[in-house]
């Protein structure tokens, strides 16, 4: 008897850390990506981007942006700046690159990809992400 009670008290206790687990990821709604302060920027329309990040995450499975998840054990995702914060254009780990690349992970990536399947995915510079401000 005793050891029944203490096996399901177990469980539940389990149960509530997986719980825990799964909702203990933070969602920010909006994010603004700013280039990092000494990297110039590569023509003069380059503003900010105002990101809906909730719009997306609704929308796209986390790990399919954030391909390199932090420790889960931290119970968050890292940002990509944390990585991606070298100037050169031409570096995969670049600034420019984690935005633009070919692949998913970028915002232009994927939207061409989309796009390409017939999705509504904008694709425009200054009309999608670098609005005039
Ligand atoms: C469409 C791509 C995309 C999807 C989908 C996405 N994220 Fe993000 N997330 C980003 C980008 C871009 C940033 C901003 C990174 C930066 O500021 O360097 C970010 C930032 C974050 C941050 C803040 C990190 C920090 O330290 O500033 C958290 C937390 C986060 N995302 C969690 C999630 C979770 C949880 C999900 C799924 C429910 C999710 N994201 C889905 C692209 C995405
Ligand atoms: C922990 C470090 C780290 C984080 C966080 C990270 N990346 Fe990366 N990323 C890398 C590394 C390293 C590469 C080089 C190739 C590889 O190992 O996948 C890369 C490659 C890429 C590429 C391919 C670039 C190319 O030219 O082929 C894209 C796009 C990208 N990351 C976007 C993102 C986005 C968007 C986020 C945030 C949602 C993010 N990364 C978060 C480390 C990181
Ligand atoms: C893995 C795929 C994926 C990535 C990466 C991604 N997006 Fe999107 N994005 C989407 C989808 C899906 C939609 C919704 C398209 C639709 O309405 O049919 C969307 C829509 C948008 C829209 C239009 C929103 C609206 O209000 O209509 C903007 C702007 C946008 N994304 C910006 C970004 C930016 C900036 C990034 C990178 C920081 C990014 N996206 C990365 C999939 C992605």
């Amino acid at each position: 008897m005793f050891r029944k009670v203490l096996f399901s008290t177990m469980a539940a206790a389990f149960l509530v850390v997986l719980v825990t687990a799964a909702s203990a990821y933070k969602v920010p709604d909006v994010i603004v990506l700013e280039r990092p302060k000494d990297n110039k920027p590569l023509a003069t329309w380059v503003t900010k981007v105002e990101f809906a990040h909730g719009f997306h995450a609704i929308r796209v499975s986390c790990q399919k942006c954030h391909h390199k998840e932090s420790d889960k054990t931290l119970g968050e995702f890292v940002g990509c700046r944390q990585c991606h914060g070298a100037d050169d254009p031409n570096d995969k780990t670049g600034f420019y690159r984690a935005w633009h690349s070919d692949g998913p992970p970028s915002c232009l990536g994927c939207h061409t990809q989309m796009r390409a399947r017939g999705g509504d995915n904008p694709v425009g510079c200054t009309t999608a992400c670098h609005k005039p401000s």
